[in-house]
């Protein structure tokens, strides 16, 4: 099985930022791709101090935290993750900038990296068919943010090969995070539920005229979920709920699928949730 000694992280916005620390911490050595070198400095303060509030909270030694940034390069060549064994590509959710992306990747890495994307609702298979060794491309579905939530769903393609598959599942449980294997559905396991789910808890508003907050009360005192469903929507931001929902929906054309128009209108008013300081709720709250 190949061997993940060096790692490349292509795009280090909120999902690329939070791999790369992952991967710094597990002692990788890791090269960060942007489309600016500003935009790869940004993402390394980040990740910095990210790391240095662990310090601050006794979860991580100082030596340990300055090795871990140590390890981090970040570049805006392409070519610069030549020498990787593993590529995680964290970029725009959009398909033909992804199979550019994979077809580059094929011709500059070696023959046995293995090229995984971390998309949330594209077809890894369509992503894969960009090159000419789809055997090689797998997902690797983080979840956000990325160093805390413990999933990462190893999503094997149509033509994914046994061990770059393996490959990417036993690198996810060295990130340590808590790897499951599944098919390239859309929506893969955890959207697949969840997105109809939440729909469905917030067409509920309409339909029970019940409130924001009743809702979420009710989903935590009777199903024991440790979020309401509006305030999970709130932190996951609106905007990009609505976007994975419309792409489960024009992918599976089912109903449930598709974004209740209640959150539509609140997307395209700005209410995006917390990141833009009110969606459901006002924020800090
Ligand atoms: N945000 C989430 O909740 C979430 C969860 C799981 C998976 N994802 C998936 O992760 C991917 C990234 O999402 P995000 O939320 O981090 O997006 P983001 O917009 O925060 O980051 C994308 C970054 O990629 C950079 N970029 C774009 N094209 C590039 C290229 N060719 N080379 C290098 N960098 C490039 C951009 O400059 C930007 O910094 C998407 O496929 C998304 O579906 C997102």
């Amino acid at each position: 099985m190949t061997e993940i000694r060096r790692v490349g992280v292509v795009g280090l916005g909120a999902m690329g930022a939070g791999i790369a620390q992952l991967c710094v911490e597990a002692g990788v050595e890791t090269v960060g791709r942007e489309v600016t070198a500003e935009l790869g400095e940004a993402a390394r303060g980040r990740i910095g101090h990210f790391l240095t509030r662990k310090v601050e909270k006794g979860t991580l030694q100082q030596e340990a935290r300055d090795a871990a940034v140590g390890r981090l390069t970040t570049t805006t060549e392409l070519a610069d993750l030549a020498g990787c064994d593993l590529v995680i590509e964290a970029i725009v959710e959009e398909l033909e900038p992804k199979r550019v992306l994979f077809a580059e990747l094929e011709r500059l890495c070696r023959p046995d990296t293995v090229l995984a994307t971390n998309t949330s609702a594209l077809s890894v298979t369509e992503i894969a068919a960009a090159t000419s060794s789809p055997e090689r491309v797998v997902g690797m579905h983080f979840f956000n943010p990325a160093p805390l939530m413990p999933l990462v769903e190893i999503v094997r393609a149509q033509l994914t090969a046994d061990e770059p598959f393996e490959a990417a599942f036993a690198f996810g449980t060295r990130l340590g995070k808590t790897a499951v294997r599944c098919h390239d559905t859309p929506g893969f396991v955890v959207n697949r539920v969840l997105i109809p789910l939440l729909n469905d808890c917030l067409r509920v508003l309409d339909e029970a005229r019940v409130s924001a907050e009743d809702l979420d009360t009710a989903m935590r005192a009777g199903a024991g979920w440790p979020m309401g469903p509006c305030e999970l929507v709130d932190l996951v931001g609106i905007d990009v709920h609505v976007h994975a929902a419309e792409a489960l929906y024009e992918k599976l054309r089912e109903p449930r699928m598709a974004p209740p128009p209640r959150l539509v209108a609140m997307r395209n008013a700005g209410l995006l949730g917390r990141k833009s300081g009110r969606g459901f709720y006002p924020y800090p709250r």
